[in-house]
């Protein structure tokens, strides 16, 4: 999919194919020279984080597993509330593990703030946050990623594992949607 097959639902670009895996490369060289000598748990959230985790995993050099987690969080529209369900939770033990949660993106913090929480308790060596987007004037939550993409602007965006109605996940770039595709 592409530019070409939104027609007019396509507001704008924010980010190219080649400004995400410039920056993705960026935040792998930084993670592989945190966890130097270390192994990492790879926790995806599905299904946003499906292409970063694809491609952030392929560029590091240090030994990586991965899981994922699917979880639904009550909310209406393109608004989420914080009150999470999980619905596939992981198939590994993380007791004593290096935990990197990946995700696409950072809203209200409110989705991130109790998966932390959740998997914190479980007892891992390290649990640390990679998101691709964040938007720091939604933050509801404080959430301490210690690796961000971008940081972009309170509006909804698609695109790379972003959707709108479970729609334009497999864009190539993060965009933002024409207003009369949402009314
Ligand atoms: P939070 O709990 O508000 O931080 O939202 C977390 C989840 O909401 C993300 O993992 C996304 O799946 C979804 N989300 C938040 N903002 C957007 C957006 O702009 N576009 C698409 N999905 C979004």
């Amino acid at each position: 999919m592409d530019e070409h097959d939104m027609g007019e639902d396509l507001e704008k670009v924010l980010f190219t194919k080649e400004q995400l895996d410039e920056r993705l490369g960026q935040m792998a060289a930084e993670i592989d020279a945190d966890y130097a000598g270390e192994e990492i748990l790879l926790v995806g959230v599905l299904k946003g984080a499906v292409m970063v985790m694809a491609d952030l995993a392929r560029k590091l050099h240090t030994p990586v597993e991965m899981d994922w987690m699917a979880i639904s969080s009550y909310g209406s529209g393109t608004k989420s509330s914080g009150v999470v369900r999980i619905l596939k939770d992981l198939d590994t033990d993380i007791i004593g593990r290096n935990v990197l949660v990946v995700e696409d993106i950072v809203d209200s913090g409110l989705t991130l703030s109790w998966l932390m929480a959740n998997l914190g308790s479980r007892e891992p060596k390290s649990l640390k946050i990679a998101a691709l987007l964040r938007k720091p004037e939604a933050a509801k939550v404080d959430i301490d990623a210690s690796y961000v993409g971008f940081d972009i602007p309170s509006e909804f965006v698609i695109g790379y594992g972003l959707d709108y109605d479970q729609k334009y996940r497999n864009l190539p770039f993060v965009g933002t949607l024409a207003s009369h595709v949402y009314s």
